[in-house]
């Protein structure tokens, strides 16, 4: 039984290479402005206090090559992957987290609330193409969140994305990342070309805008797994910043379907999204996922659709939206935050990819004559 999912993981893994490889390493220069400042390669998992050869070498032989690596894993996955306790796998995992304190690269444990505020201020947000959508956002997507786009079939979720991934590859004074993006596609709805006119509609170099996005197409939900887990060392060698997931329930969801696999299904979701929350953390990088919706039927009053993956999806993303469509436009509602107001927002789709409405562009145009 074993040695059947270490060959389907060998399976996998080929795939993942294979598309690593087909997908070239970002240089510097692909870039337009800086890369992100990482000292990440600097720490060695042997710099961890407790962690000798034998630990390292164990480590190491089960995928773990970095401290950022190990600051991420579960101690579950950690503890069958080395064959020790749970114990000694959550220590290995806290020492290193302890490291990237130590080093300035993490968090301290605890700071006051004034020094949390500071840091906040300094957190980057990168616009999403229009202002209305930005507004309602606070100033754009984050990093070290998540955040959650749900709606149905042609609300314009992947359109923010592919979107997103344009602005992203611009400088930080442009309202950009300044970084690589990685779109991880389950639906195989990823366009190049339709990057491609966004940014030449926007004025940008496309060539320089494609070579910054890395794209990984992914057929099944164990291999979006796989992808997950080793979505650490991607965000290195793409500098991402930015990382998409178009959509995180799809395969899962066609996958398990029926009652009896639910659970199951709702416990890989669980510990895939953890996984994400942490790298979005360590990282610095923003996560952005697509939801599928579902219809509720014991609503009596209102909108009978909610976002699909339960309360597992609800408590995993930082900020959730859901989008509408209304006619040409799509409407855009804050449903959960932890600081935004209950707000919505409307925003069409245009060539240049998500934009504001027409009013709301010639309005602002005439406030600029005043
Ligand atoms: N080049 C374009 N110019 C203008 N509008 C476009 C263009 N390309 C796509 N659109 C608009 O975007 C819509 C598709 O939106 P999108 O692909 O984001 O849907 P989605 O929410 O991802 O749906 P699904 O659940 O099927 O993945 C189209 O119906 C069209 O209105
Ligand atoms: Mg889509």
């Amino acid at each position: 039984m074993i040695e059947k999912r270490n060959s389907e993981r060998m399976k996998d893994e080929d795939v993942v290479n294979a598309l690593s490889s087909e997908t070239p390493e970002i240089s510097d220069s692909d870039l337009e402005s800086k890369p992100i400042p990482t000292i990440i390669d600097d720490l060695d998992i042997q710099d961890i206090p407790g962690i000798g050869p034998t630990t390292a070498k164990k480590l190491r032989d089960a995928g773990v090559l970095t401290v950022m690596d190990l600051a991420v894993t579960s101690s579950e996955e950690l503890s069958v992957e080395i064959n020790s306790s749970k114990e000694s796998a959550a220590a290995f995992i806290i020492a290193a987290q302890q490291l990237l304190r130590d080093s300035n690269l993490l968090d301290k444990e605890f700071v006051t609330a004034d020094v949390a505020l500071e840091k906040r201020k300094s957190l980057l947000r990168c616009t999403t193409g229009s202002n209305a959508l930005d507004k309602l956002l606070l100033g754009g997507i984050e990093t070290q969140a998540i955040t959650e786009f749900y709606g149905e079939f042609g609300s314009g979720k992947s359109q923010i994305c592919h979107t997103l991934c344009v602005t992203a590859s611009q400088p930080v004074e442009n309202g950009g990342f300044g970084s690589g993006s990685i779109y991880i596609d389950t639906e195989g709805t990823f366009r190049p070309e339709r990057v491609d006119q966004i940014a030449v509609s926007r004025g940008l170099d496309p060539t320089s805008v494609l070579k910054s996005i890395a794209v990984c197409k992914v057929y099944n939900s164990s291999h979006l797994e796989l992808i997950i887990k080793d979505l650490g060392k991607y965000i290195n060698d793409f500098k991402a910043r930015l990382v998409i997931i178009d959509s995180i329930i799809s395969l899962h969801r066609a996958e398990f379907a029926g009652r009896g696999t639910l659970a199951d299904r709702q416990q890989r979701l669980n510990s895939m999204l953890h996984k994400i929350i942490r790298l979005a953390e360590i990282y610095n990088i923003s996560v952005v996922i697509t939801n599928q919706v579902q219809s509720s039927p014991d609503t009596f009053f209102g909108d009978p659709t909610k976002a699909a993956g339960g309360n597992v999806l609800g408590h995993a993303s930082t900020y959730r939206i859901y989008l509408r469509k209304s006619g040409e436009n799509r409407t855009a509602k804050m449903i959960d935050s932890p600081y935004h107001p209950y707000s919505d927002t409307k925003f069409t789709v245009t060539e240049k990819g998500v934009d504001d409405m027409e009013e709301e562009t010639s309005s602002k145009r005439g406030k600029l004559k005043e």
